[in-house]
């Protein structure tokens, strides 16, 4: 049986979404492929409220991650740490021997424009990484006060945002936040199987990358400026997740973008309301996610076995991600799911737990 995914990605993929995937195949040097990517990269910059470059990249976030900090930095870089996700980007600049402070926060705490700003003026830092939505801990961090911050005290500080598992699910300006790099997934809140990255560069970020020397190939946005023109990508893109995208930025930009952000927000309060009423919310209720709700378990019943009496009713939620496993669980409200369909899933969880 099909279980409905209510975990931070994959999320539940439409039939229509999934049908769009199977659409014939196009040369990706054809005009037709320049007429799809043109067209999805128009309503993302609209999605993105940004007129500068959107690229996709046939890779799941984590590569496009490692591609943007391998052109984003000359001096040293500050990454923020708030969970597992976070301590990614912190890990792969390590792991490319990239010059790095790390500033991290207890599970559960944001990274604050204060702590941010303390740390910058500490040294001569030319980037940061931040972790807009940390999915391990269902924490947003306030990416736009960080960045309004940066602006003004640190205008050298390029400021790179990991999106994956909130972008399509509220709302990013990337130009009117002044953000230079934001990249996402589309497996999580655009509600497509995984594969393709959306990444939206700044100009500035892309006059940086140029004068890097070893910033890779495969993910150089010099080298996707190349075919950016002509609307195509250097390598072969993932064309049948694009034609599925292109289909999915229609339901998008039909709901309306302020719609979507408001379904978001309304699914979001709903379930913190079930989870204050049968158990308890995990981290600083200021700075909760808007996507992904971590409930703490503080009943202590077996995460695990409900999550199996959930599956044989046709749903999957997730258990808590790595020490939380089984103190916390997590329930993602993103892309495509409904307000019905987080009243059907709370309802089936207080009939199995008896509450
Ligand atoms: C916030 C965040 N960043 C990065 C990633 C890594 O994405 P992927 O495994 O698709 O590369 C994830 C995956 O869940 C995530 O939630």
């Amino acid at each position: 049986m099909y279980k409905k995914l209510f975990i931070p990605g994959p999320t539940h993929v439409r039939d229509e979404i999934l049908k769009a995937q199977a659409a014939p195949m196009i040369g990706h040097r054809a005009k037709e492929y320049s007429e799809l990517q043109a067209e999805v990269t128009a309503k993302l910059q609209e999605m993105l409220y940004t007129r500068q470059r959107v690229y996709l990249f046939a890779s799941s976030s984590t590569g496009v991650m490692e591609g943007t900090i391998r052109q984003a930095s000359l001096k040293k870089m500050l990454c923020t740490v708030s969970g597992a996700f976070s301590k990614r980007w912190y890990e792969i600049v390590e792991a490319n021997g990239i010059p790095c402070d790390k500033l991290a926060v207890p599970p559960g705490q944001a990274t604050t424009v204060e702590l941010i700003d303390e740390a910058l003026s500490k040294d001569d830092y030319d980037a940061i990484t931040l972790t807009m939505n940390e999915t391990s801990t269902g924490i947003m961090n306030p990416v736009e006060d960080i960045a309004a911050m940066i602006h003004k005290k640190y205008p050298e500080v390029l400021i790179l945002v990991d999106a994956v598992s909130c972008m399509a699910g509220v709302k990013i300006e990337f130009d009117a936040w002044g953000l230079d790099v934001c990249l996402a997934g589309v497996q999580k809140c655009f509600a497509l199987p995984p594969g393709l990255t959306v990444c939206a560069v700044s100009d500035r970020a892309r006059e940086r990358g140029k004068t890097i020397p070893n910033r890779g190939y495969y993910f150089a946005w010099d080298a996707m400026d190349e075919k950016y023109e002509k609307s195509q990508t250097p390598a072969t893109p993932a064309i049948s997740l694009i034609q599925a995208l292109n289909v999915q930025m229609d339901s998008i930009l039909a709901e309306g973008l302020e719609n979507r952000w408001a379904r978001h927000i309304a699914m979001a309060n709903y379930v913190r309301g079930w989870a204050r009423k049968n158990f308890k919310l995990y981290g600083d209720e200021r700075y909760l996610s808007n996507t992904v709700t971590n409930v703490e378990n503080n009943r202590g019943v077996s995460v695990a076995d409900l999550n199996k009496e959930l599956g044989k009713r046709g749903a999957m939620i997730s258990n808590g991600y790595g020490d939380l496993k089984e103190k916390c669980f997590r329930i993602a409200h993103m892309g495509d799911l409904t307000m019905d369909d987080l009243k059907w899933l709370t309802a089936q969880i207080d009939d199995i737990l008896g509450s």
